[in-house]
């Protein structure tokens, strides 16, 4: 699959062009364990595979690397928690998110898309975002910044999209995923006559292919998933471009709390995919189960072959990494 490119301003060059191999090497390792655990109905059996491999793999990284978007918090998390150090410690200071999993249901089943991904930047350059809700929205390179707008209806915002593509409203195309939060959404959606793909699950893959509509026909991201993937989206379209909207939903006190900790001050932030995502940015994505974005591991007698996507945003280089290891 293509992907295309952003005119996203540059911004200088801060991490180590040979740091996108060793990513490379970080998420095929996560998804080949995790690929053990296809369809055996074990989320986190599957899970905690990933996460053990990947913690390993980025042991050997030549970086002082510190989790910010992880696997939860250090008292419920043993691996990747936030905060927690990684890599070999003798290199550049760096920010790391992490979903060694994403889509762990997708993987329990056997079902397409289940990814295990890893976005990199300088210290500061990822927001350290608490693990609750966000507010999504999603579109390609190419349209004024002013086209559409977490804040108006999604009525709204189909209308206008397809007012600037010069389309009609049936020919746009909604991605989101398939919860009962989004009934409200999904009926107002759908009084638009637009079409919609509603996924289980996966929302990094989602929103990477809202702004691919050239390959994958997707016009437009809506709807709410996890704060981490929308994180991890972001370091992905700051390679790619596209825009991006989002906010968190932090609607008790708790998550408020929680999210003071971790220095947001103003809970109904609108965030752009600069401020979610910002300096030099690298991310990449193995595939765990065959998907749209990237195959899935395969096995056979003598060979393992993985499918990784890895990205640069100073350079903004999209490699597709088809590799085979020896068992
Ligand atoms: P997991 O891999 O943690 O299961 O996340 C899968 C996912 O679909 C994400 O892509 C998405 O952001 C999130 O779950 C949505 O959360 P919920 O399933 O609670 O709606």
């Amino acid at each position: 699959m293509r992907l295309s490119k952003t005119d996203d301003a540059r911004h200088p060059a801060s991490l180590d062009r040979s740091l996108v191999l060793e990513l490379v090497r970080v998420t095929e390792r996560a998804a080949i364990a995790a690929a053990g655990w296809r369809g055996k109905g074990d989320e986190k059996a599957a899970d905690a595979a990933a996460v053990e491999a990947m913690r390993e793999e980025l042991g050997r990284v030549h970086i002082s690397g510190r989790i910010v978007i992880g696997e939860g918090e250090r008292d419920e998390a043993p691996m990747l928690f936030i905060g927690e150090t990684v890599g070999a410690g003798d290199g550049p200071e760096v920010d790391i998110a992490v979903d060694p999993l994403e889509g762990t249901t997708l993987c329990a089943k056997n079902q397409p898309d289940s990814i295990c991904v890893l976005a990199m930047a300088e210290r500061g350059g990822l927001l350290n975002a608490p693990d609750v809700y966000m507010q999504k929205l999603a579109i390609g390179a190419g349209y004024a910044p002013d086209t559409v707008d977490i804040d108006a209806s999604a009525r709204d915002n189909i209308r206008a999209l397809a007012a600037a593509k010069g389309v009609p409203v049936a020919e746009i195309t909604v991605c989101m995923l398939d919860r009962p939060r989004h009934a409200p959404l999904l009926e107002d959606l759908r009084s638009t006559g637009c079409a919609i793909k509603l996924i289980s699950d996966g929302d990094i893959a989602g929103i990477i292919h809202a702004v691919n509509t050239e390959e994958t026909g997707i016009d437009i991201y809506l709807g709410s998933g996890g704060a981490p993937e929308g994180v991890l989206a972001a370091a992905a379209l700051r390679c790619i471009g596209g825009q991006m909207q989002a906010r968190l939903i932090l609607d008790t006190d708790e998550k408020r709390a929680r999210a003071r900790r971790m220095g947001i001050e103003d809970p109904s932030r609108k965030y752009s995919v600069q401020e979610l995502a910002s300096g030099d940015v690298l991310f990449a994505a193995t595939g765990v189960t065959d998907g749209s974005l990237l195959s899935g591991v395969r096995l056979s007698r003598n060979t393992i072959k993985t499918s990784t996507v890895v990205m640069r945003s100073w350079s903004q280089t999209v490699r597709w990494i088809a590799a085979d290891h020896q068992r």
